[in-house]
This record gives C-alpha cells, sequence and structure tokens, in this order.
C-alpha cells in the first residue's frame, strides 16, 4: 500500500471524520492530544508555518490563533474543502491545498515552521515524508508531529479491564510487524449511536512502525531531535471526562519536535 492508496481511503472517510470530530467526539484530540501538542509548541507568532495532513483544519486553525500564518495541506479533498471553509460562516478562510506529503507544493526552505497532527503516521513511506519535511523548512526551522504511540499502538493490542470496565494495562504484541498494513473500520468511541447513525465507519489503515524507525527516519532526514511529549490526562482532567482516563495506563500518543540545522 502506498501514500495515495492510502489517501483514497482517507478520502471516503472525510465526510463522517468531520462531522464526528466537529461534533465534539474526537475527545482524545480535543481534551488530550492537542492541548499537550500546543503546549509543547515553540513562539510561532509572525512566523509562516505548514501543517501537513490537516483534516478538517480544526488544529490549523489553533495554530494560527497563536499568531501564525499557516498554510496547510491534505491529501483529500473533502478534508481539504472542510479546512478551508472552517466551521461558521464568518470563520476567515484557510489556505489549503490537495497535495500529498510526499509531493509537497512548495520551494526548498519555504517554511519557518511545520506541524503534523496525527497524520504522518499514515504515510507508509515514513522515510520519504520525513525527508519531504524538511525540505521545506528553512534552515533553523522546526518539525514538531504527533503519532500514535509506536510502543503502545502495535499490531497486537488487547485492553485488559478489571471486572468494573476500569482499563489496568494493554497487552502489546507483534510490535517488529510493519507488514502487512492491516485496513480496520472504527468510530470514535465517544460517538454514540444516534451520532453514528447513517455514517459509514472509518475504514483506514493502521500503520505500524517501531519507535527506532521512526528516530532514524526523523535522523536520516538530516533533522535534529529537540523535544518530546506523552500526553496524558491529569487528575482534574480524569475526574471531569473520565473517557479520556485511559490515557493514564499506557501512552497512547508520542510528540516529536526535530529542527532542520541552522546553515
Ligand atoms: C488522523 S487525521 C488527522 C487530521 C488533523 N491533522 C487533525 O489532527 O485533526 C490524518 C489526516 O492525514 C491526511 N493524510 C493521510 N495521508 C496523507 C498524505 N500522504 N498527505 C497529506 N495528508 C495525508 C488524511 O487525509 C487526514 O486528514
Amino acid at each position: 500500500m502506498d501514500h495515495l492508496e492510502v489517501g483514497a481511503l482517507w478520502q471516503r472517510s472525510a465526510q463522517a471524520w468531520t462531522c464526528l470530530a466537529r461534533g465534539g467526539f474526537d475527545v482524545y484530540r480535543d481534551l488530550v492530544n492537542t492541548p499537550e501538542f500546543l503546549e509543547m509548541l515553540p513562539d510561532v507568532q509572525g512566523q509562516q508555518g505548514l501543517d501537513i495532513g490537516c483534516g478538517e483544519g480544526h488544529n490549523t486553525r489553533l495554530v494560527r490563533e497563536r499568531g501564525a500564518s499557516m498554510t496547510a495541506v491534505d491529501i483529500s479533498l473533502p478534508f481539504a474543502r472542510a479546512a478551508r471553509a472552517g466551521v461558521a460562516d464568518q470563520d476567515e478562510v484557510l489556505p489549503v491545498g490537495i497535495a500529498s506529503a510526499l509531493e509537497l507544493p512548495f520551494a526548498d526552505a519555504t517554511f519557518d515552521f511545520a506541524t503534523a497532527f496525527m497524520s504522518l503516521q499514515d504515510i507508509p513511506e515514513t522515510e520519504l515524508a520525513l525527508q519531504e519535511a524538511g525540505r521545506v523548512l528553512r534552515p533553523g526551522g522546526f518539525l514538531q508531529f504527533s503519532i500514535c504511540h509506536p510502543c503502545s499502538d502495535t499490531p497486537h493490542r488487547k485492553h485488559v479491564r478489571n471486572p468494573d470496565g476500569t482499563e489496568v494495562a494493554i497487552e502489546i504484541g507483534r510490535y517488529f510487524e510493519e507488514d502487512p498494513i492491516e485496513i480496520v473500520e472504527w468510530f470514535f468511541s465517544a460517538a454514540p449511536p444516534e451520532a453514528r447513525e447513517g455514517l459509514d465507519p472509518f475504514r483506514l489503515p493502521r500503520i505500524h512502525r517501531t519507535l527506532a524507525r521512526w528516530l532514524n527516519a526523523i535522523l536520516d532526514a538530516g533533522l535534529v531531535l529537540e523535544r518530546f511529549g506523552e500526553p496524558v490526562a491529569d487528575d482534574e482532567l480524569c475526574t471531569a471526562r473520565p473517557e479520556v482516563a485511559d490515557t493514564r495506563v499506557v501512552p497512547y500518543f508520542l510528540h516529536i519536535r526535530c529542527r532542520k540545522p541552522s546553515a
């Protein structure tokens, strides 16, 4: 499976994803993953940024609210359209191109920084995606991205729960098996049946790469590792929103910031 085949799958899931994400059912993104990503993000005020694999643009707009001038790309047309328009009529249009992360339609060294929220993990050509992101960064610019944590999102993954249903562990296995790429059907777990009605489940690839492969791909792209994050809900959030309390059992997400060396 290559990036274009993955793109075709995203194309078919984009509408349901946009509808449910904008309905507030992507709770891990909204409550845990994105807030910690933004906390780790350096000051981007006045900088030119690129968001790679922007989806419906929610996170791109949050970065723009921090004062950056944002451009975005997504491989899927329905996502690009949704991201451009935003949610409300008065939302400012976002410049969004339809392009693959492997063929970014920008000259070398165009951007001060790039973000990729949960999108690089969807590209089978991991090394090429990191090289291409590095190509469009100015010397001294950074790439910050989030992925499912390679150490817990393995091909074998089973939730272990107490009799009362509380999650206590995740059984993982087949860590070193990167192929074949599996296609899985799912909905956001927080979406109730009435929200799912009339929508087809997402049908998307689950691409697993080992932690060593990710880190070596970054280094081979000529980027320097700078900062890491493993988002987790704190006590207050777990009490208010118990549906994300399982983020405390094992790390679900990994955040990495790396930088292109200055010339
Ligand atoms: C999990 S969604 C994340 C969307 C968004 N970044 C967010 O955080 O809400 C992954 C996104 O990556 C996009 N994508 C997948 N493969 C891509 C590729 N090769 N180039 C650009 N975007 C891609 C998908 O279309 C989808 O919008």
